[in-house]
């Protein structure tokens, strides 16, 4: 049985993670990156207290829609050289998380393994994936 402070225990060091390791330093997506785990950990409590609606799995969606096409949009701009790929994983995304989220919005622990996934899955992207647009951008010297 997880105890409260064992999320925020979980929760502060996530987020200690997500700042230290995986950062670009591109102020926005550095953000929306921020937002969206600590988006998870807000799913992750509510599935705990049993107060988890569908509307909420949708918000986090719709957020990571809006994450993916802001990221995008830069690379655009920037005339990133691996955009190609990169949609590609975003797509790759997108389509994992929308199935986790239909199939087992009424199932709580299922719905905490899908999140644990969708976390390892995010996590793993912005280490392989998001952190090059950083590099590229600070060796360009371009923001
Ligand atoms: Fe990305
Ligand atoms: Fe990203």
């Amino acid at each position: 049985m997880h105890s409260v402070l064992t999320i925020y225990v979980k929760r502060f060091a996530m987020e200690l993670e997500i700042l230290k390791n995986y950062k670009l330093n591109i102020d926005r997506i550095d953000y929306e990156h921020y937002v969206l785990f600590s988006s998870l950990e807000e799913l992750n409590s509510k599935i705990i207290s049993n107060i988890c609606t569908v509307e909420d799995f949708n918000t986090f969606f719709e957020m990571f829609s809006r994450h993916v096409k802001y990221e995008e949009a830069y690379m655009f701009s920037i005339n990133y050289p691996y955009l190609g790929e990169h949609f590609r994983q975003h797509v790759n995304m997108l389509e994992a998380f929308r199935k986790s989220f239909i199939v087992n919005a009424n199932d709580a622990i299922k719905n905490r393994y899908e999140i644990s996934k969708i976390e390892a899955l995010l996590l793993d992207h912005i280490d392989h994936h998001d952190l090059q647009i950083g590099n590229y951008v600070n060796e360009k010297l371009i923001k």
